[in-house]
C-alpha cells in the first residue's frame, strides 16, 4: 500500500528556474538567491549559452557538470542540504521532464529569444524546453523574462501566442520611479515582479502606493 505519510510529509514548495542565454544572468541568479532565502526548494537548469553569459557578465566561476554546479550554487547562496538541484540539458529522468514530477511553477529568467521560440513551438529539444512544454500541457504557472532589443515580429508573435496560453511575460525592463542607485536595485525591480507573480512575499520593492517616494 502507498505510504501516504511520506507522500504528504514534504510540504516545501518547489519552483523550477531555468537560466538561458539572454543578457541579464544577474536576474536569474538573484531570483535563485531570493527563492532559497524564502525557503523554497529550487530545481535549476542553466543552458550552455547561459553559462557563457554568466562568465561574461559576472565574476562567478560556474563549474561544468550539474552536480558540481549544484554544490557551487548551494555554497554560494547558503542553501540547505537538497534545497537546490541543478539538472543537465539531457537529464530526461529529472522530475521537471514529466507532468507527474514537475513543480507547479516555472520561471525562465532571463529567457533568450531562442528559448522563447522553442517554448512557443513546443520543440522540447533540451530539458529546459521540455520542462516548459510540460508546464504548458499541464496548465501550470510559467513565467518568461525575455531580454532583447529591439523585438522582431517573430519575438512579439511568440510572446503573444504564449500570453494567450496563460504564460506571464515579464520583460527584463526595470522601472526608475523607485530611484535606483545601483545595478542591484535595478535587478531587484525585475526580481520583485517575478516574486509577486509567484505569490512569494518580498521586500525588494514596496507595493505601489506604499513608501515609494
Ligand atoms: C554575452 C551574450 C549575450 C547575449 N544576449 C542575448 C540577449 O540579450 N537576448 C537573446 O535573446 N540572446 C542573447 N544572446 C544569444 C543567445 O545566447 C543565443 O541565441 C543562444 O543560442 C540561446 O540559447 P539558449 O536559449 O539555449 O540559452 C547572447 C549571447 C551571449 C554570449
Amino acid at each position: 500500500m502507498a505510504n501516504l505519510k511520506a507522500a504528504g510529509a514534504d510540504t516545501q514548495e518547489t519552483i523550477t528556474v531555468a537560466i538561458t542565454g539572454a543578457s541579464g544572468a544577474q536576474y536569474g541568479l538573484r531570483l535563485l538567491q531570493c527563492l532559497l532565502a524564502a525557503d523554497k526548494r529550487v530545481f535549476v537548469m542553466i543552458s550552455r549559452a547561459a553559462q557563457v553569459v554568466i562568465s561574461t557578465e559576472t565574476d562567478l566561476k560556474l563549474p561544468g557538470t550539474p552536480s558540481e554546479q549544484t554544490s557551487y550554487l548551494s555554497q554560494l547562496y547558503d542553501a540547505k542540504p537538497n534545497q537546490l538541484t541543478v539538472f543537465g540539458r539531457e537529464q530526461w529522468m529529472a522530475p521537471v521532464a514529466s507532468g507527474s514530477g514537475a513543480p507547479s511553477k516555472m520561471v525562465v529568467c532571463p529567457c533568450s529569444t531562442g528559448s522563447l521560440s522553442s517554448i512557443a513551438t513546443g520543440a522540447s529539444n533540451n530539458l529546459i524546453e521540455r520542462a516548459a512544454d510540460v508546464a504548458l500541457k499541464e496548465r501550470r504557472q510559467l513565467i518568461l523574462v525575455p531580454r532583447e532589443a529591439p523585438y522582431s515580429e517573430i519575438h512579439l508573435e511568440h510572446m503573444l501566442k504564449l500570453t494567450r496560453m496563460g504564460v506571464v511575460i515579464i520583460p527584463a525592463s526595470p522601472g526608475f520611479y523607485n530611484r535606483p542607485t545601483t545595478i542591484e536595485d535595478m535587478v531587484d525591480f525585475v526580481v520583485a515582479r517575478i516574486l509577486n507573480q509567484l505569490n512569494i512575499e518580498q521586500n525588494l520593492l514596496p507595493k505601489w502606493g506604499e513608501d515609494l517616494i
